[in-house]
C-alpha cells in the first residue's frame, strides 16, 4: 500500500450529507428513487460501455450500489469503492439479498485507491467527484486514467454548472435549485453551499488534462452532465 502524504486531502471525511450514517443512507436511497429513474440510467451506461461479459468494471463512490448491483446482474466483474464503510456494507447485504454474483468492495476513494495500473476495462462514477475541490479532482482523474487499461472507458455523471450567455453564477444556481421539487430543494441548496461542484469548462479541462478524450457529453438534467471518455496514450 502507498504511503499517504500528510498534505493529501482527507477524502474519508464526509462533506455535505453524512453518508457514514445508516439512517442517512436509507433516506438517500429513497430520495434518489423519488426523482431519478436509476434503472434507466444504469441501462444507458451499460449500453454506452458495450462491454463483454466478465469485463472488469470499477464504480467509485458507489453509494448504495445501484449501478454496481445492476452491472453485476448483467455479468460484469464489478468492484465498488466508497469512502463510507456503511455504504459498502449496505451494497454487500443488498447484493446477497438479491442473489447477485459477488461484488468486490474496498473502503477507499478517488485519491486513496491503489489498484495496480491498467486493472479495469471501465470506470464509472456518479454524483461523487463533486466531493473533491478542483485541485484534487485532477489528482483523482489521473488516478482513474492510471488504473484503466489503454483505451479503457470512463463515465462521469455529476452536478456541473454551465452558464448560459450573459448569466451570472447566481442565475445558474437559481436554475439548479428551481429544477427540484420542494422536498428535495433544501438538498440542492446544501449542495451549492457546502459541496464542490465546478463549472463545465473547468471539468472538461480537467478530464482532458488527466489523459482522456471526451467522446460524448450530454446534459440530461439541469446542471447535470454525463461525460463518456476514453483513456488516451499508454500511461
Ligand atoms: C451522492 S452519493 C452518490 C452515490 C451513487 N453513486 C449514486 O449515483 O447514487 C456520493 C457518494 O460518494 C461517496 N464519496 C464521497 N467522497 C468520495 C471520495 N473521495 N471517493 C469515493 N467516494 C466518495 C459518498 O460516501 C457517497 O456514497
Amino acid at each position: 500500500m502507498n504511503m499517504i502524504p500528510d498534505w493529501q486531502w482527507n477524502e474519508i471525511q464526509q462533506i455535505g450529507t453524512d453518508y457514514s450514517n445508516l439512517s442517512q443512507v436509507e433516506i438517500y436511497d429513497n430520495r434518489m428513487a423519488s426523482f431519478r429513474d436509476v434503472n434507466a440510467e444504469n441501462q444507458e451506461m451499460l449500453q454506452m460501455l458495450g462491454l463483454a461479459a466478465g469485463s472488469a468494471v470499477l464504480e467509485i463512490g458507489c453509494g448504495t450500489g445501484r449501478f454496481a448491483r445492476y452491472a453485476a446482474a448483467a455479468g460484469l466483474a464489478v468492484t465498488a469503492i466508497d469512502v463510507s464503510k456503511i455504504m459498502l456494507d449496505y451494497v454487500v447485504k443488498k447484493a446477497k439479498d438479491e442473489n447477485l454474483p459477488p461484488i468486490t468492495t474496498r473502503h477507499s476513494g478517488f485519491l486513496t485507491m491503489d489498484f495496480p495500473d491498467a486493472s479495469f476495462d471501465a470506470v464509472v462514477s456518479g454524483a461523487a467527484l463533486h466531493h473533491l475541490p478542483d485541485v484534487w479532482k485532477l489528482v483523482a482523474l489521473r488516478n482513474i486514467a492510471r488504473i484503466l487499461k489503454p483505451q479503457g472507458q470512463f463515465i462521469l455523471r455529476d452536478v456541473v454548472f454551465s452558464l448560459k450567455e450573459n448569466e451570472q453564477p447566481k442565475d445558474c444556481f437559481d436554475r439548479f435549485i428551481a429544477s427540484f421539487n420542494e422536498q428535495v430543494r433544501p438538498n440542492a441548496i446544501g449542495h451549492i453551499k457546502t459541496e464542490y461542484s465546478t463549472y463545465d469548462w473547468i471539468m472538461e479541462g480537467l478530464i482532458k488534462m488527466a489523459g482522456f478524450r471526451i467522446i460524448s457529453k450530454t446534459n440530461p438534467f439541469e446542471s447535470f452532465f454525463v461525460y463518456h471518455c476514453i483513456r488516451i496514450g499508454d500511461k
